[in-house]
């Protein structure tokens, strides 16, 4: 049974590759790439799986759920600069495929600290840029 849940955060960001000329940059990224940068109001989902708790008849409590997401990722995203607040995209472009892979990371962290090898896995964060793209993350089987 899979349970997803969703976020708003918002961040700004600006699109420019140190491994490309200032000129590629432009072509590239076009209005990204504005050295002042830009926002976003982004959404994340939360898909986790497993069976519902015998006792509490919920796959996780959405409290937990919500703990975990606000401690792993929007403490330190919403209202970031992405490409000065976070060492991790000092030497990567903070693009939204590269900011799902991050949150992917930090959530399966923090899943793992909170939650251990138990029954509910974390399956699936997807995240939208806007409402005309998105982006998903999805874990390997165990
Ligand atoms: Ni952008």
């Amino acid at each position: 049974l899979r349970l997803s849940k969703r976020f708003a955060f918002s961040a700004s960001h600006r699109l420019h590759s140190g491994r490309l000329s200032d000129q590629e940059n432009r072509r590239l990224f076009g209005k990204c790439n504005n050295p002042f940068g830009h926002g976003h109001n982004y959404v994340l989902e939360v898909s986790v799986s497993g069976p519902p708790d015998p006792r509490t008849g919920m796959v996780v409590p959405r409290s937990q759920l919500d703990a975990v997401v606000e401690h792993a990722v929007l403490a330190d995203l919403d209202h970031a600069n992405l490409n000065q607040d976070l060492p991790e995209f000092n030497n990567v472009v903070p693009t939204t495929e590269n900011l799902a892979l991050f949150i992917d990371r930090r959530l399966r962290h923090s899943w793992q600290e909170r939650f251990g090898n138990g029954p509910v896995r974390l399956e699936k964060i997807r995240i939208e840029e806007t409402p005309r793209n998105s982006f998903e993350v999805v874990s390997e089987p165990t």
